[in-house]
């Protein structure tokens, strides 16, 4: 079934200019960028979205890291987004990341791993809304 999944091209990747070498493994591997916006997020965005690891060790680094820069705030669209797009970020920490994935290609740690995608039908829904309206996203 057609679906989205919600991804963040990170800071380490935005400042290292690849955005467009990150949007052409998306859709090499047949994801539809169908919404996408270069923001700032603020404190509050990035403290929302990433909630559920408040009470994580890493949590104000996390924010801090994801503050820092420019993020590339996408809605991605193909068969099953979810797990493809999964799929195609790699393991989240690079170290253990096939060949061929974006964080294997392009991280630099587990914390500048590039890129988010969501884990679930559910939070991509979540995410999605939190920064994009629905006549905003053009399948
Ligand atoms: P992401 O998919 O954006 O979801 C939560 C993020 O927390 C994750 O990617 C990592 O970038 C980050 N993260 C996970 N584990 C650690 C860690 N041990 N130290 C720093 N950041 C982490």
């Amino acid at each position: 079934y057609m679906s989205r999944t919600f991804s963040i091209i990170k800071p380490d990747a935005t400042r290292r200019n690849l955005t467009g070498a990150i949007n052409a493994v998306i859709e090499a591997a047949g994801l539809r960028i169908v919404a996408q916006r270069r923001i700032k997020l603020t404190q509050a965005q990035a403290e929302t979205f990433y909630g559920v690891h408040s009470e994580r060790s890493f949590f104000g680094e996390l924010v801090a890291q994801m503050t820092s820069e420019p993020v590339v705030v996408q809605v991605l669209e193909a068969d099953n987004a979810v797990p493809k797009y999964r799929e195609v970020m790699g393991a989240t920490n690079p170290e253990n990341a096939a060949e061929g994935t974006i964080r294997k290609l392009f991280a630099l740690n587990v914390g500048e791993n590039s890129v988010h995608g969501s884990d679930s039908d559910e939070n991509a829904a979540l995410e999605i809304a939190q920064f994009f309206a629905e006549e905003e996203i053009v399948g």
